[in-house]
């Protein structure tokens, strides 16, 4: 079975081709990084244009890349939400009415879903039960996971995401957009011994975070710098590797947690900041002392891509999940309101 998965739910075009047998055929990603980088952050109407002008040239790619024509397809997968509805909507009327036209079944994926099972598209794949650590610029998630659709969320931010504290904390020092890489490259050079953040909330029992305050620990300590006259690149690096190691530790700490919790053994870690190698490197020494793993998709499949839509419709649609024809967005989604895989959608 040959699954179409189209992603657009931020700055992100994402068209892929994967079969149920073969796996990954193509992967074809267009971002708006240039387009919003002026504006220092995601400018939602610009963003649904800009998926608007790419996202039927993109499809072309992918059945270039993949040496395949429309009519090959089975199966159409979208994402469906949570994300910027005005986004969501591009893809979501595409796909619909391309799936409409090749009279092939089609199937909204939750974006969260798609993040989560992106490591079944590397070469390690991780069995069934495991906690799923889910950190991108909009969410950030501890969930239980026992089958596909059979999700507990454990925990979850109470403000700021991870990915958006990286975000402010670039913007505050002038890095640019999107923040994540350009923080976790400076923090390279950065003194791991200048200065220590707290780690929030890992005194209180449970599975919740905040990372809102670290960005206002950036921003105070930048700040009394440059007052003392220090406005140099190696401090921003100290400033950098500080919070990086803050977040890494506090997320290790929540990990370990949630691993006791549950007597799960296994941790995928997904979402654009599991690309940072400092919480890969933390997260795996975690899920060892717990006795199992740590799974990663692929790096280039860490930040928004359609291959992770593709997979995760395709399980829906093989299970014959479908989504109807009014089917329509969802900017805020719950991933506990999932069916499971072995029940209709
Ligand atoms: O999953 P994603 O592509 O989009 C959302 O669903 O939000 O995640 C994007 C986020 C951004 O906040 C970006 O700064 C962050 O992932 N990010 C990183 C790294 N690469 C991307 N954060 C830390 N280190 C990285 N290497
Ligand atoms: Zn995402």
């Amino acid at each position: 079975m040959i699954i179409l998965g189209i992603e657009s739910s931020c700055d992100e075009t994402g068209v892929a081709l994967y079969d149920t047998e073969r796996g990954l055929l193509a992967d074809a990603l267009h971002s708006q990084i240039s387009l919003h980088a002026e504006y220092g952050g995601v400018v939602p109407e610009l963003a649904s244009r800009d998926h608007i002008r790419r996202v039927a040239p993109l499809t072309q790619v992918a059945l270039q890349q993949a040496d395949l024509a429309l009519t090959d397809v089975d199966g159409i997968a979208w994402t469906a939400g949570p994300g910027l509805l005005g986004a969501l909507l591009v893809g979501a009327g595409f796909a619909r009415s391309l799936a409409f036209a090749l009279d092939v079944p089609a199937i909204g994926v939750h974006h969260m879903e798609g993040h989560l099972l992106a490591p079944m598209l590397g070469d390690e794949k991780p069995d069934f039960p495991f906690v799923a650590l889910l950190v991108s610029g909009g969410h950030t998630l501890l969930v239980a996971v026992e089958g596909i659709g059979r999700y507990r969320v454990l925990g979850e931010t109470l403000d700021d995401a991870v990915g958006e504290a990286f975000d402010k904390t670039a913007k505050l020092l002038g890095l640019g957009y999107p923040g994540g890489p350009a923080v976790s490259e400076l923090a390279k050079k950065g003194d791991p011994d200048r200065y220590r953040f707290p780690r929030p909330m890992v005194d209180r029992p449970g599975l919740d975070m905040s990372f809102s305050g670290l960005k206002t620990y950036v921003l105070n300590t930048w700040q009394a710098a440059q007052a003392a006259g220090d406005d140099s690149e190696q401090t921003k690096a100290d400033i950098c590797r500080a919070f990086e190691t803050a977040v890494a530790e506090t997320l290790a700490i929540k990990c370990r947690r949630a691993l006791k919790q549950t007597g799960m053994k296994r941790l995928v870690v997904s979402g654009g900041v599991s690309a940072n190698r400092t919480l890969r490197t933390r997260l795996t020494e975690v899920a060892r002392e717990a006795g199992g793993g740590a799974f990663f998709p692929p790096l280039r499949l860490c930040t928004d891509n359609g291959a992770m839509i593709a997979y995760a419709g395709a399980q829906r649609l093989l299970a014959g999940q479908r989504s109807d024809l009014d089917f329509s967005p969802r900017a805020r989604w719950s991933l506990e309101d999932l069916p499971p895989i072995d029940a209709p959608a």
